[in-house]
């Protein structure tokens, strides 16, 4: 990948220090500081910004199978550095990143008994603060198992805390908020409303080769809590000997985590040398109808992905300008419970109504292409298995993506889907499927933590509660708050396949079961929700003739820049985005159940050029409860002076396409 220095600055330099002293790192900008000190054998650290403490004295070890790691600890050297760099992404919300931060790698040393060590390596951004845990290879530490992270993240005070809770199946939970004190354990990344000029972010990044972190509780003391192999190991630490980053990204403003790019920074480089074939496009797919029983993922009379269907769908794609097409249900395995019996999944034959290397070839001869489904059913081994083969295939097809489900909370051999095991085999696919240029969607996966900078062909996860529960949810569908804290929380880590552009709102499988949002809210969806290759989910039945379709036809899905220039957790957030490589801009900016009026200052724009915004907006009586539909499309001319105002009906929002002239 090209990678652009703009600045690089490096320092390296080494101190020791003595047994009663602490060590300081302070943030860039020197805003943050991180003192990490030792108590009675207790190793800590602690951040401050300015005089205000941010994370009270927490402290740092293990609990390994064989003899503890914490609380017989004295500080041994202290090494520090420093980076600032600028580099850029293939795709991304910000097409240059500013990597800047100074480091402090401090050695923990025992005291007594085996004499072994670890090193924590901390680093403070402007936007938040990092560490993570080195295990050297030594005598007694060699290859280990973890069977508990002591790391704690001591709020000072309660703080307001959305989260879902831990364990919930694929993250695909509803977001709360309520007092750190009152929650349950919680999945990451974890938002936190401190006060009124401070927000954070808890959360792994680069999760790799480890247990993802969830977070127990004593009061305001949030603790690391590893999600276990079946045996109760947490981690086998063999061949990886470092965490993941244990990020914590401070801001004045909810706007400051979105515009944080820490989880990428604390990532490694693009591993793949050529990215000229990572080309994420917007897709359409045989998708809504099977989530709302209209249509099969199994063979017999409604079965789905039949060719006949699969031509409309390329045919549509190819006349409205979308580069993928998703089948689900083209494979043989469908046709038991499929999600007790994963490993009756073949990923190379195709049902016999289904024609896959004459679809391939009638895909590419109208520049689409065809985005491979492997549904396993949780039978990972059995992915495994068939994996080289299946992406060999579709690789000499012209396939270039391919969509992965994981319907069954364990894996093989009962190991659950977010333990070491989990994220091991998660990482397997993509970088399988690297060598075979396929990019990857990733249901049920792994909670996204910024891998994308390291491997671009994974350009989506689920990990969240997406739109096809307004299709089958038996109490109604997504709340309409869930846009309004999404990007806050698991949108931190990666991109969204949310799937929204739902246009038509009848469910005959579950009455009234629907998105609770307006129209306009769904079109607003695909700029205030970060991916680099969104659906446009509903039957393509529901975009003909439907003039707020267009939206959809021209929405990038590459951004040049990133601004937030509202946002409230949970309530309302408008996201203005500039496409990459263009000077026009696009606005999306959602409401929860409250009506909203947000003035939006066109700043942004370039001095001396004129505009043209085309703006789609919740229509007069528009109401998500009971008159979802109504919406205008106005245009207008504005410059850099102007200023929109925006009005939001209750689940409602507003999308904007802002065209240099
Ligand atoms: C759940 C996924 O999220 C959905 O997109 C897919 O259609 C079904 N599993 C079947 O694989
Ligand atoms: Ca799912």
């Amino acid at each position: 990948m090209r990678r652009i220095f703009i600045f690089v600055f490096m320092c390296l330099t080494m101190s020791v220090v003595t047994l009663a002293g602490n060590v300081k790192l302070t943030s860039p900008d020197g805003s943050l500081t991180v003192t990490v000190g030792e108590d009675g054998g207790r190793a800590w650290y602690q951040v401050n910004r300015g005089n205000e403490l941010i994370i009270s004295r927490s402290e740092l070890g293990f609990v390994l199978k064989d003899g503890d790691l914490k609380g017989n600890f004295k500080m041994g050297k202290v090494t520090r550095s420093s980076l600032d760099e600028t580099w850029s992404q293939p795709w991304g919300e910000d097409a240059l990143v500013r990597n800047h931060y100074n480091e402090m790698k401090v050695r923990l040393q025992e005291k007594q008994g085996m004499k072994r060590y670890l090193d924590v390596v901390f680093r403070a951004y402007n936007d938040g603060v990092a560490f993570r845990y080195e295990y050297p290879r030594q005598r007694g530490l060699d290859e280990f198992v973890i069977m508990d992270e002591v790391t704690q993240f001591a709020l000072p005070t309660d703080a307001m805390a959305w989260s879902i809770p831990a364990l919930t199946p694929y993250y695909e939970g509803i977001y709360t908020c309520e007092p750190v004190s009152q929650k349950g354990n919680m999945a990451g990344p974890v938002a936190l409303e401190v006060n009124d000029s401070l927000c954070m972010a808890i959360m792994d990044a680069n999760l790799t080769d480890y247990s993802t972190m969830n977070f127990s509780h004593e009061g305001t003391v949030l603790k690391a809590d590893l999600v276990p192999w079946k045996n109760g190991d947490k981690v086998r630490v063999w061949a990886t000997r470092v965490s993941p980053w244990r990020a914590i990204i401070i801001g004045r403003t909810a706007a400051d985590l979105l515009l944080s790019r820490m989880a990428l920074n604390l990532n490694e480089p693009c591993k793949i040398q050529d990215t000229s074939w990572i080309k994420p496009t917007k897709y359409v797919g045989i998708w809504w109808a099977l989530q709302k029983q209209r249509w099969t993922w199994s063979q017999g009379p409604r079965h789905g992905a039949t060719t006949e269907n699969t031509k409309r769908y390329i045919d549509f794609a190819a006349r409205h300008g979308m580069g993928g097409v998703l089948v689900e249900g083209w494979n043989y395995g469908w046709d038991t419970d499929w999600t007790r019996h994963g490993d009756g999944f073949s990923f190379t034959r195709a049902y016999p109504d289904y024609d896959l290397s004459g679809l391939c070839r009638y895909a590419a001869e109208r520049g689409v292409r065809i985005i491979a489904h492997n549904e396993t059913g949780g039978a990972a081994q059995n992915y495994e298995d068939q994996m080289e083969d299946a992406f060999s295939l579709y690789e000499s097809l012209g396939i270039n993506t391919v969509k992965t489900g994981y319907v069954n909370s364990h894996f093989y051999n009962g190991e659950l889907q977010h333990s070491q095991w989990g994220v091991r085999h998660f990482r397997k696919v993509i970088e399988t499927a690297a060598r075979h240029h396929l990019m990857i969607v990733n249901h049920e996966g792994a909670m996204p933590s910024g891998i994308q900078r390291t491997w671009p062909n994974l350009i989506a996860t689920e990990s969240m509660r997406g739109q096809e529960y307004n299709a089958f949810d038996r109490h109604g569908g997504n709340p309409p708050y869930h846009e309004c804290i999404l990007p806050f929380t698991r949108g931190l880590g990666g991109p969204m396949d949310f799937t929204p552009g739902i246009m038509e709102y009848s469910n005959d499988s579950v009455p009234g079961t629907r998105p609770q949002t307006t129209l306009a809210h769904q079109l607003a969806e695909y700029v205030v929700i970060y991916s680099p290759g969104h659906m446009a989910a509903d039957q393509i039945e529901n975009y003909e003739h439907q003039p707020a379709f267009k939206f959809i036809e021209e929405v990038p899905t590459d951004w040049q820049r990133t601004l937030v220039p509202h946002a409230a957790m949970g309530k309302y957030v408008t996201c203005v985005r500039q496409e990459r490589g263009t000077d026009n801009w696009y606005v999306g900016s959602v409401t929860d159940a409250t009506a909203r009026d947000l003035d939006l200052s066109l700043d942004f724009l370039d001095q001396g050029t004129r505009y043209e915004a085309i703006i789609y907006e919740d229509g007069p009586g528009a109401d998500y409860r009971d008159n979802p539909y109504p919406m205008t499309i106005r245009r207008m001319a504005v410059d850099r002076g102007s200023t929109l105002r925006l009005h939001l009906a209750p689940g409602g929002g507003v999308a904007i396409q802002i065209l240099a002239k």
